[in-house]
């Protein structure tokens, strides 16, 4: 039996007591990002109000108190990834600034022309484009492990994919515009039998369940804060120790250094290594208080209600008439996008919006899913925990609208 009761967890979310278009905000676009809870807003207003001041770089108090608490969720992160070092938790902008960082200074020290990178059919554009211009600059050659119509990797086309001239594999946990899970511990294995290191772009997993780097093996794996509750413009990279410190630096400025003159600089150690210039210290303090906010739910609860919610959404959504889901994998997180035939998805976001019911249309930065499946946009609800049963009848409701509009 589950107990868990989204309807108090939403109380704690502010923006789900307002209403657009004169009723109560449906918000069902969780993967474009997700919404934030009160004390991850109050965690960056205390930043502003109580301790503004740069960190490492001041013995005053208020610069001691912003480091101190800026550091914490750099434990608190390592904690949540189950990573075995806080220096292994690199803040950046967010998952795509962690994949060009990557894509930069990995593939700039280790690899040369005619080097290998996979990914896959339905990555995210922030997973192909910092891997092609990389490509561009050092002659690598970039391969494509191909997916199935349900939208799920076809596991035999990566293991022939995978040689010796592989040397970078790159792919995404959960498809943002599928929400297929990927089996990434099992393609992580397979890449390893080669030496390649792999990266996770696990920008849609964290918020759905528990993720484990020590477990999955994985040796980058990049994530949002602004899909996991937190704030935007804040992100975390993780990467093996010894990559990371094999890695030359992605920026160059303060904080990054050991000793600067005219002559020769020399870097600084892990993690600042990599975090050049002030971060957003506030984004980081709120991406802890969402960590936070996350762990004391727990997963467990928040995996199992958003499978229930996933099945009854499925469900609903094909008793709509004509109605395809667009991605069908067994493996699925709460995604559901989806097409009706002769209405454009652009025209249902319009329609469904004007009874607050908001919903994410477009290609969704995967322009290569839309080609496979010859559609130029799909719609897509995604949900997280706070979304509840009811909203699913209003989507489905509002859809039927649209086709009476349309017929
Ligand atoms: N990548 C985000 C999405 O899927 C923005 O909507």
């Amino acid at each position: 039996m589950n107990t868990f009761d989204p309807k108090s967890i939403r109380s704690d979310f502010p923006v789900l007591s307002r209403r657009v278009n004169g009723r109560p905000l449906v918000y069902l676009d969780n993967a474009a990002t997700t919404l934030k809870p009160q004390t991850v807003i109050s965690a960056e207003m205390d930043y502003y109000q109580n301790f503004t001041s740069n960190i490492h770089r001041g013995v005053h108090t208020l610069s001691e108190e912003a480091t101190d608490r800026y550091e914490a969720v750099r434990e608190k992160a390592r904690a949540f990834l189950n990573a075995h070092r806080s220096e292994q938790v690199i803040f950046t902008k967010g998952a795509t600034e962690a994949i060009n960082l990557v894509a930069s200074a990995y593939g700039e020290a280790f690899l040369k022309a005619g080097d290998e990178i996979i990914i896959s059919e339905m990555e995210h554009h922030s997973n192909i484009v910092p891997w092609q211009l990389l490509c561009e600059r050092k002659g690598c050659v970039l391969k494509v492990a191909p997916m199935n119509d349900r939208g799920e990797i076809i596991f035999s086309e990566f293991q022939k994919l995978l040689n010796e001239k592989t040397r970078f594999v790159s792919l995404v946990y959960i498809s943002n515009s599928l929400g297929t899970i990927n089996p990434v511990k099992k393609l992580i294995k397979e890449a390893h039998k080669y030496e390649v290191p792999v990266l996770l772009d696990a920008a849609q997993a964290v918020n759905h369940f528990a993720v484990d780097v020590h477990d999955l093996n994985c040796d980058f794996l990049v994530f949002s804060g602004h899909k996991l509750f937190g704030p935007t413009g804040v992100g975390v990279l993780y990467g093996k120790k010894e990559l990371l410190e094999a890695m030359p630096p992605y920026q160059g400025g303060g904080d990054m250094i050991a000793s600067v003159t005219f002559k020769k600089t020399t870097f600084n150690t892990l993690p600042y290594k990599f975090e050049a210039g002030t971060p957003h210290i506030a984004g980081v303090i709120g991406l802890g208080a969402a960590l936070d906010y996350v762990k004391e739910i727990g997963f467990e609860a928040i995996s199992k209600y958003e499978q229930d919610l996933l099945e009854y959404g499925t469900e609903k959504l094909l008793t709509i008439d004509g109605l395809s889901l667009i991605g069908t994998a067994s493996q699925k997180a709460a995604i559901l996008s989806f097409t009706l035939p002769g209405i454009h998805p652009h025209d249902i976001g319009t329609i469904v919006n004007k009874e607050g019911i908001a919903i994410r249309t477009g290609h969704h930065c995967t322009q290569p899913v839309m080609a496979h499946f010859q559609i130029p946009a799909t719609s897509r609800a995604s949900l997280a925990f706070y979304n509840t049963y009811d909203e699913i009848d209003q989507l489905v409701s509002a859809l039927k609208t649209v086709k009476t509009i349309f017929a």
